[in-house]
């Protein structure tokens, strides 16, 4: 529960709220870099933190991401002209640079200067991953790049999509990190039962319905786990990232899955669903192969389909995550055609005897259930349980981080030290602390330890 004061102040984004200048001092991932297929192409549209802005790919190949209205009389640029290194503005033709500076202005006199005094808002573009990235934060604040792991794959080894969710950005990151709600959410019939019971990792998630999720602040937010009892056999653990303040790591198929959940204002927010497959060590690398599906690997997503990788294909895998990964959307607005418009596609019937929800793909039971938690859900008046943790932590470490901010000092997760994240899952013995056990797998540094699967169904 949060009090009103502090639901606002964590929902709240736009420029000049708390949360919205904690915001600022991360790199926004700010649209997919196949949006702007080539230089000089068309301009596009988008909306970061309550800000209306345009995205252009100038003739030298980098990205300009500009407020949204000219500065002459606030007409929009997304109808501009994107020639020689700039954006014109098709009304009266006054041209903007990257930098937002105004280069030419052919309705005012040749001997004129006006056009020296006069800019639009632009902020500084980074494009790493497929995906192009801006700091809309004070100049001296800007951070190291956004290299995270998962940047740093070839192409063919990750890929990303994008959807709105009409809802405010907080109760989507909520949703990502809270690891006991696949069991329901995500479920068959009765809920939980859609797993592999021939391997440990498939019986545990079918059987544990009340995971044990724990806790590990770092420096970068935290690392977090979901662990379910397999009898004998140890405990099946899930372990997370979660880093400030929209990013996250999950483990699944021999790669890794995550999200971004970017507000575009205070009631919608682009939520980024990616997956990757990192250069694992030789012997884990019959296990990603057989993930990315024979080795084959996948493209980079494409405008119509957002593109499902391989390994999220398998028909075995578990439709709690990654179905309708960016399928079946409006490749101009984002908007999934699965919407609350038409109650998401329920199928009342299917609910009755075939999963929990009725409605169709991972992705769209989050977005559908999140969005009717109301645009901000109201905190005051929710009844948090033990499954609740990382949600917890989450609220108090982005309430710190909002002070720490206040008063001159640097929030969690600026400094690079999430570069080298990876998720995982994996089969312990019992008595042994999955954060201890995993500390090499998560943060992907130092030697190897010895393996530590004790049961080997859990890899296959
Ligand atoms: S409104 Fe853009 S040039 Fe006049
Ligand atoms: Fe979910």
């Amino acid at each position: 529960m949060l009090t009103e004061e502090q639901n606002e102040l964590l929902c709240r984004v736009g420029p000049g709220t708390p949360m919205g200048e904690l915001m600022r001092r991360y790199w926004v991932p700010s649209l997919l870099s196949w949006e702007l297929p080539e230089a000089d192409c068309p301009p596009v549209t988008i909306k970061l933190l309550g800000e209306e802005l345009v995205a252009f790919r100038q003739t030298d190949g980098h990205v300009g991401i500009v407020g949204a209205r000219c500065a002459h009389r606030r007409a929009h640029l997304f109808w501009g002209r994107n020639e020689e290194n700039g954006l014109r503005c098709v009304y009266h033709g006054w041209k903007f640079d990257c930098e937002g500076a105004c280069v030419d202005m052919p309705s005012e006199p040749e001997e004129s200067n006006f056009k020296d005094k006069v800019r639009i808002p632009a902020y500084p573009t980074y494009e790493v991953g497929g995906v192009i990235w801006c700091f809309m934060g004070p100049a001296e604040k800007k951070p190291a790049p956004p290299l995270f792991a998962w940047t740093q794959v070839p192409a063919t080894h990750r890929s990303m999509s994008k959807v709105i969710q009409e809802s405010n950005w907080l109760q989507a990151l909520e949703g990502g990190i809270d690891s006991s709600h696949t069991n329901f959410l995500h479920g068959g019939l009765p809920p939980g039962q859609k797993h592999d019971e021939s391997t440990a990792m498939g019986r545990a998630r079918n059987r544990a319905l009340s995971p044990l999720v724990e806790v590990v602040p770092t420096d970068y937010g935290f690392s977090y786990a979901g662990i379910r009892p397999v009898g004998d056999e140890g405990n099946y653990v899930r372990a997370y990232h979660w880093i400030m303040p929209w990013h996250s790591y999950l483990p699944g198929g021999g790669g890794n899955g995550g999200h971004m959940w970017v507000p575009m204002d205070d009631e919608n927010t682009m939520v980024y669903n990616r997956s990757a497959v990192f250069d694992d060590p030789p012997e884990e690398e019959t296990d990603s192969r057989r993930s990315l599906g024979g080795g084959e690997g996948f493209g980079p997503p494409t405008p119509q389909t957002g593109d499902l990788p391989l390994w999220l294909r398998d028909a075995n895998r578990p439709q709690g995550f990654g179905n309708n990964f960016g399928q079946d959307l409006d490749p101009h607005t984002f908007r999934s055609f699965r919407n609350s418009d038409n109650r998401y596609k329920i199928d009342r019937q299917v609910q009755k005897t075939e999963t929990f929800t009725g409605i169709e793909g991972g992705n769209t039971q989050d977005r559908a259930i999140q969005e009717s938690m109301g645009a901000i859900a109201d905190r005051t008046l929710e009844r948090l349980g033990t499954t609740d943790r990382a949600i917890i932590n989450a609220r108090r470490a982005l309430l710190k981080a909002v002070k720490t901010v206040q008063d001159g000092g640097e929030p969690p997760g600026v400094q690079p030290t999430y570069y080298k994240l990876r998720a995982y899952e994996t089969v312990l013995p019992n008595g042994v602390h999955w954060f201890e056990a995993l500390k090499e797998k998560l943060f992907m540094r130092g030697p190897r330890v010895a393996e530590l699967v004790t049961d080997k169904t859990a890899k296959s």
